[in-house]
């Protein structure tokens, strides 16, 4: 009787503090590893540069899939079974360490042929709804989960000031907490019911200041991308560690550092920012990953940059070894470190506190009992389940900025004409971060484009004709056109002029020969400059990059759904005012923060 009430304390105590236990399988671990093994924890390798043997010779901790990084079968089963033969590596080595799988999962399982794609985050930003967004990160940590990946470098934190900055559509908003809001949302969203196979870590990105870099200070032959973020303390402390602190309040796994300098240093090599605030003084008890090739750019040979950066504080590295396009050998960085800790450069102690940090996560993960892709989750992978709810997060994202009484349209107008680069093109709606790391136009993936969605919500009798360059609508009752922004992703996406394209100029121009009223929809990574341009225009819809789901323009168009999203940031009225501050209304923007009409 005694015996038995005692197990059940222990139980109860041990369901208290599941930590604890976890605490200590690391530690009994840990203790068996030697340093070489130690060090294989630490390195990532993208898939496509990895020689598979070295899981096991070398004991690999970590993949990834960097943007494009796909199986020859880019196929859900393709994928699983990719995932699966790496597992089975991990497993023929002395520890059985499972190996942590990384890719950037950024608006969906955005790198897998028929994955559900949501809006980019700058979409998600303007529905100010996290409830929607908690669904749209367990979605796709359920695709995720598909195909056995763990790991998301998901959610960017990022509080983007410049609009010239290519990966302006990666933050939610210019309001730290609003970021804070839909990034504690999104992580929430993967990190649900952590241990089971849905479950995926979230990864807060790019620690600390992205958002912040200065034009004229690129890295990498980039204007803005990488640069330096000058940042006093008390705007680090009012606005940037906003949403980090949120974050590890609420159980982010991992956080990866930023590419940029703050006040004139790499991140990646600051003590400060990943030893002192964000582990000691904020309380990150998860692991650190450095960025792709990151830890390269700081200044010094490869052997001090592993140093450097090891030493302020970063767990793991993303090497991840792509020599044919200029980056090392990820067994030079093996060897390299192994060096420096011979030498001393690097303590026991701070290995074994990084190590242990990435075996905590993998424990808490699940993944030493269940290292294998869950096959039950293909049925509903780019489902109709899941696209209803990209279709949902589309019409909530999308702000009317203007409209002189020509929407809702009404699904019987006679003759409506469609055009421009944007209307029928799958690969233009969904941007960056889509199959291949830049994006690419065309037919790239399965989805319904804007002018699909129109010509499936009119009625019969309505005529929906359709010209990319806006010819041949002569006689039409109303007509739309899709402009904006091709693909790209990161500083590729650095552009001095925010103005709209000589063709879209010229689709313009065509459409706006036939007098009828004109409804103009931009899709687009950020606001562009259309002051010069507004007034030709009866109607005008921001779209974002909405993703596979166009149905959802439609949706607002006929007025299915009266327009809820607003601007979660300012629209500059030109390229002077850039960048504009959000609560400036000393100096007002073309639309301010908040901005946007319903019906
Ligand atoms: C980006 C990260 C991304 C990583 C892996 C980097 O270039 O800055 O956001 O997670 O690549 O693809
Ligand atoms: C990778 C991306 C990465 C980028 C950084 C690309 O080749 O696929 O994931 O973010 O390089 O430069």
């Amino acid at each position: 009787m005694k015996i038995s009430k005692y197990i059940y304390i222990f139980i109860f105590v041990s369901f208290l503090f599941p930590k604890k236990s976890i605490d200590k399988k690391v530690a009994n671990l840990l203790d068996k590893m030697t340093m070489d093994e130690k060090i294989g924890q630490m390195t990532q390798v993208d898939r496509r540069f990895l020689n598979p043997q070295d899981i096991i010779d070398f004991g690999i901790g970590s993949i990834l899939s960097g943007g494009g990084s796909v199986p020859e079968d880019n196929s859900i089963e393709g994928w699983a079974n990719m995932y699966d033969s790496y597992q089975e590596l991990a497993q023929q080595t002395r520890l059985k360490i499972p190996l942590i799988y990384g890719i950037d999962a950024v608006h969906g399982h955005n790198n897998v042929k028929g994955a559900t794609i949501f809006p980019h985050n700058i979409g998600l930003g303007c529905t100010f709804d996290k409830k929607l967004v908690y669904k749209v990160a367990d979605i796709t940590a359920r695709e995720v989960a598909a195909t056995g990946i763990d790991w998301n470098f998901a959610p960017c934190l990022a509080i983007p000031q410049d609009e010239r900055w290519g990966r302006y559509y990666e933050g939610y908003s210019e309001d730290p907490d609003l970021v804070a809001d839909l990034g504690t949302a999104t992580i929430k969203g993967y990190q649900n019911k952590l241990g089971k196979k849905h479950s995926i870590a979230a990864c807060a990105k790019h620690f600390i200041g992205d958002g912040s870099t200065l034009w004229g200070t690129g890295d990498n032959d980039y204007k803005i991308d990488r640069g330096n973020a000058v940042i006093s303390d008390e705007e680090l402390y009012n606005k940037h560690l906003i949403p980090y602190q949120k974050a590890i309040d609420n159980g982010v796994l991992t956080v990866m550092a930023s590419f940029n300098s703050y006040n004139g240093l790499k991140c990646h090599a600051s003590g400060y920012l990943f030893n002192d605030l964000l582990k000691e003084e904020l309380g990150f008890e998860g692991f650190v990953i450095s960025d792709w090739r990151g830890i390269d750019e700081i200044p010094g040979d490869y052997k001090s940059d592993i140093i450097t950066s090891i030493n302020a504080g970063i767990d793991m590295v993303m090497v991840p070894g792509d020599v044919i396009w200029g980056g090392q050998d990820y067994h030079d960085f093996l060897r390299l470190f192994k060096e420096s800790v011979l030498e001393g450069s690097i303590s026991e102690e701070r290995i074994n506190d990084a190590v242990s940090r990435i075996l905590k996560v993998k424990y808490m993960m699940g993944l030493f009992d269940n290292h294998y892709a869950d096959r039950s989750y293909i049925d509903d992978f780019g489902s109709s389940k899941h696209r209803d709810v990209a279709r949902e997060a589309v019409r909530k994202s999308i702000v009317l900025l203007k409209n002189e009484g020509i929407l809702p349209l009404s699904k019987d107008v006679k003759h409506i004409h469609v055009a421009g680069l944007g209307a029928n093109d799958i690969g233009m709606q969904c941007g960056g971060w889509t199959m291949e790391w830049q994006g690419k136009l065309g037919d790239i993936t399965k989805g319904t484009t804007i002018l699909e969605g129109i010509q499936s919500a009119v009625l019969n009798n309505s005529k929906v004709t359709y010209d990319i360059n806006g010819e041949n609508g002569q006689n039409a009752d109303v007509g739309i056109i899709v402009i904006g922004e091709k693909p790209y992703a990161e500083g590729v996406g650095d552009r001095e002029n925010l103005n709209l394209s000589e063709e879209d100029i010229a689709t313009l121009k065509n459409m706006q020969k036939y007098n009828y009223p004109l409804i103009v929809i931009m899709l687009s990574g950020r606001p562009l400059m259309i002051s010069d341009q507004i007034n030709n225009w009866d109607a005008f819809l921001a779209a974002w990059l909405p993703g596979t789901e166009g149905d959802g323009v439609s949706d607002v168009l006929f007025g299915d759904y009266n327009p809820t999203g607003k601007l979660s940031f300012s629209w500059p009225n030109s390229i002077s005012q850039i960048p504009h501050d959000y609560q400036d209304k000393k100096n007002p923007a073309l639309f301010d923060y908040k901005y946007g009409l319903n019906y």
